[in-house]
């Protein structure tokens, strides 16, 4: 069989992994990748059920493949992810367009399924939690990521249960890979050019496997010869322990960007979000970082409006950006998710919530341009990952994660080099390569 399948991923960087991981699998088949819709003999949609708005694009997406389709022989469709596992025959109820649903920890079943389905034309759904499993068969197909940046998923699932949130819901409970089945990973992507590692868990540092911590993964990674830099997403504060803290001491490849979600900065609203951590301690981490390197940056998340939210919980959360000065934050409205406790709860009026919203973001945004504007004229690192959309300047990001595009040559790309920042804007830092005598190379 020599098929072509149209892979569209939706969500977090845990779904972009697992896209890849489930295109390594069906290769096993016969699939090659397409990216024309129209070539498609397989559409496989990967899905994110975190706010409505991602569950309505689904539903939006699946209506213009059958567009896209109308004249055409129906490819075969197949919805994963969050949503698939959310609301499975559901979507088989409200789309007959769909033919296979196959929730996070079922992609160990995608071969079987779509030959089953090729051969019996019957419409199924898995959505068992069978995490131990899935990272069994998936370790024993080659992760064929050749990016200079790659992701590697070390952690599923969540235990924490936040008032607001689907996560436990969709991924199941907190699952840690086995530590050796990690490190044989790692050095896969190493070996096939991968220069940064981004360890992924809706809960990473909550990574426990027989009493090995992510800090004792990143000491171990870090050893494999070629790995310039290491990160991980996303965190919570209360398994934001010592041992991982020290490790900002001792590591020389582990980023200066901590990515901790605090959500709120209010006590009273963290309560209510069932958060399980408060602003004090939130401050304690963030200063015993900064006492070991006061160049880590931090960045979060936040939800704009939970029910409840009075004006001075919301300006508790302004007052905690001001004094944190998070760069590359995330903040959303809150969306109210079936089945969580907080769906049941009232929301805050419409008009209200999204001027808090644009309060914030105004806040976060300053933040980052401020700090953007500082480093110009600076001479920063940069991990170069290849050109830009045109081919005309490379694209990199600095240890902070900012994008930098600037003027240098082939040669450069996969390597650690300097720029020297000439101008910027809110997202993006441009320069110039500079070689080691700090003269421009372009
Ligand atoms: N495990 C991480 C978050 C994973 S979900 C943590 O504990 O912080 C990613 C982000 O989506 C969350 O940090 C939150 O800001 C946002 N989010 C989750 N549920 C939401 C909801 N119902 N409405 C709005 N934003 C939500
Ligand atoms: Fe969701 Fe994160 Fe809370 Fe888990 S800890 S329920 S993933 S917000
Ligand atoms: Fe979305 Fe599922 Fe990730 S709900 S954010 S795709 S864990």
């Amino acid at each position: 069989m020599d098929q072509k399948i149209f892979i569209k991923t939706f969500g977090c960087q845990m779904n972009e992994y697992d896209s890849n991981r489930i295109y390594d699998t069906v290769k096993q088949i016969g699939y090659v990748k397409t990216k024309v819709y129209e070539e498609a003999d397989c559409y496989l949609l990967n899905t994110c059920h975190i706010r409505d708005k991602a569950k309505e694009k689904v539903y939006h997406e699946i209506g213009r493949v059958k567009k896209i389709f109308r004249s055409k022989k129906k490819p075969l469709v197949i919805i994963t992810g969050c949503v698939a596992q959310a609301e499975n025959e559901e979507i088989l109820k409200r789309e007959p367009y769909v033919d296979l649903i196959i929730g996070p920890q079922s992609y160990h079943k995608i071969n079987d399924t779509i030959i089953n389905y090729l051969d019996k034309n019957e419409k199924i759904e898995e959505t068992e939690f069978d995490t131990v499993s899935k990272f069994e068969y998936l370790s024993r197909i080659q992760n064929n990521s050749n990016k200079i940046s790659s992701f590697l998923t070390i952690q599923e699932g969540c235990d924490k249960f936040c008032n607001f949130c689907v996560v436990p819901y969709t991924r199941g409970p907190e699952y840690s890979r086995p530590f050796s089945q990690i490190l044989k990973e790692a050095k896969n992507l190493v070996d096939n050019g991968s220069k940064e590692i981004t360890l992924l868990g809706q809960n990473v540092n909550a990574y426990n496997f027989e009493g090995l911590r992510l800090s004792d993964l990143i000491l171990e990674i870090e050893k494999l010869s070629g790995i310039k830099r290491i990160r991980y997403t996303t965190s919570h504060p209360n398994d934001m322990t010592d041992d991982l803290i020290e490790v900002y001491k001792v590591s020389k490849k582990l980023m200066p960007l901590v990515h901790l979600p605090v959500q709120s900065g209010s006590d009273k609203i963290l309560e209510l979000m069932n958060r399980k951590h408060n602003i004090k301690t939130y401050l304690e981490i963030f200063k015993k970082l900064k006492m070991i390197n006061s160049n880590i940056e931090f960045s979060s998340d936040f939800i704009i409006a939970y029910p409840g939210e009075s004006e001075q919980d919301f300006q508790d959360t302004l007052k905690l950006i001001e004094d944190i000065k998070f760069i590359n934050s995330f903040s959303f409205i809150y969306s109210p998710r079936p089945g969580t406790v907080a769906s049941e709860l009232k929301t805050l009026n419409k008009i209200q919530s999204l001027f808090r919203l644009q309060a914030i973001q105004k806040a976060l945004f300053k933040n980052q341009m401020e700090k953007n504007k500082s480093l110009e004229n600076q001479i920063i690192s940069v991990l170069v990952e290849g050109w830009n959309d045109d081919n005309t300047k490379l694209f990199g990001r600095s240890e902070h994660m900012t994008s930098v595009l600037f003027e240098g040559y082939d040669n450069l790309i996969g390597k650690v080099v300097k720029v020297k920042i000439l101008r910027s804007n809110q997202n993006t830092l441009f320069g110039t390569a500079i070689d080691l005598n700090n003269q421009k190379v372009a």
